[in-house]
């Protein structure tokens, strides 16, 4: 089940209200990215703390490991990872072709290699279909082909011509029928997204959503974006897409991206986001942080007792308590202590970057959503852009 209430809008964006199986999505909304099964390094009990209400996980990887008697064994993913607010599954279309030269996409569906041990492997809208619905997840995804921006190695093949964009397109908007047709011979309860693809033409995304918007499902994706291509591009399709799907659906913008990003995706019309920039860049000693980016990793940073981001109530930057002392300190953890936990490749480290970048993004939205419903989202824009290029 998935009901929507739109709540209010402002130019094309949109605050919003999703409910679902385990319960409500205040959009718009950024879901954190849990592949495995766990969102990497972070607690359930953080991730409530920092106010996720969704995320994310993988048919692919968690057919792979651990398998789908595993899975059934503990009723679905919800149960198995202890999380028991709603999750998204991708269908596995993407990380399939993100597999390169171990796979064969065909129409009835692709065949590879497992990365695991070798086996000789099949994924078609059917199989999706049924691995996503022993995983129980709230929303699941269509199997899609997402149209890459370059055919073959970046710089060295060409850029998708529209007579391949189309040629993938058609297959995406069949392989929407063929899983629409199996998610409901299923019996599913849960609720059915379709991705618009069509590469970097605009037609031919029209032409995509026109379709599925036929097909009348509860949500929408716009996949086929943050594929390798230049920023410009993708912020074409941004603004070109989300708008022209009906008003009164979510609207998720696949694998998106940058604060910026998220802040005119808003602009743009869209819901949903999922992104593993906040987790990955983390990981990497990458910072956002209301006034800039950040690289730990930078000498600057050895002595320095300042928190990330003295405006964050995240752990990491407030501590327990979440707020400043009158004298303006805080129970947070300096940048030096930071620099130091990375030089010294501890474990606390990266756990502590990703608990601060993943509040900074789940913040951020919350913010939109604050001013989205003060009806002030154009001046909140403003504020965000100066903020974000003052510097830390
Ligand atoms: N994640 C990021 N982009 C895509 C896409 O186009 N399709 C799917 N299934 N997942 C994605
Ligand atoms: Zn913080």
């Amino acid at each position: 089940m998935l009901q929507f209430d739109l709540l209010k809008t402002e130019g094309h964006a949109r605050r919003g209200r999703l409910t679902l199986n385990h319960g409500v999505v205040e959009t718009p909304i950024f879901m954190p990215v849990g592949t495995y099964g766990t969102v990497k390094g972070v607690m359930p009990a953080s991730l409530e703390d920092m106010g996720a209400q969704i995320i994310l996980g993988n048919t692919f990887h968690l057919w792979m490991r651990p398998g789908l008697d595993v899975m059934q064994s503990f009723g679905g993913l919800h149960g198995f990872e202890k999380w028991d607010k709603p999750i998204l599954t991708d269908s596995g279309g993407f990380q399939v072709w993100s597999l390169g030269d171990m796979r064969k996409i065909t129409e009835e569906g692709v065949h590879f290699a497992s990365p695991v041990n070798g086996d000789k492997l099949f994924m078609s809208p059917e199989v999706s279909m049924q691995i996503q619905t022993v995983l129980n997840s709230d929303i699941v995804m269509q199997l899609d082909e997402c149209t890459p921006y370059w055919q073959g190695e970046k710089n060295v093949g060409h850029i998708t011509t529209e007579a391949e964009a189309r040629k993938s397109m058609e297959m995406s908007r069949r392989w929407a029928v063929r899983s629409k047709t199996e998610f409901e011979r299923l019996g599913n309860p849960n609720a059915l997204f379709g991705i618009v693809q069509g590469g970097m033409f605009e037609h031919l995304r029209q032409e995509s959503l026109e379709a599925l918007v036929e097909m009348d499902f509860p949500g929408y994706a716009i996949g086929g974006v943050s594929v390798g291509e230049p920023k410009d591009e993708m912020l074409r399709i941004m603004a070109h897409t989300p708008h022209r799907l009906p008003a009164h659906k979510p609207r998720y913008l696949m694998g998106v991206g940058t604060p910026e990003d998220l802040v005119d995706g808003v602009a743009c019309g869209v819901d949903m986001f999922d992104c593993v920039m906040p987790t990955r860049n983390a990981r990497n000693g990458h910072l956002f942080t209301r006034y800039g980016d950040l690289k730990i990793r930078n000498a600057r940073h050895k002595s320095d007792h300042r928190p990330l981001d003295e405006t964050c109530t995240c752990y990491a930057c407030a501590g327990r308590s979440g707020v400043a002392h009158a004298d303006g300190g805080r129970d947070g953890f300096s940048r030096a202590y930071l620099h130091h936990l990375d030089r010294c490749g501890e474990m606390l480290g990266p756990m502590l970057a990703t608990i601060h970048n993943l509040h900074y993004y789940l913040n951020l939205m919350k913010e939109v959503r604050a001013a989205l419903d003060a009806g002030a989202f154009a001046a909140f824009q403003q504020q965000f852009r100066s903020d974000r290029a003052r510097g830390v």
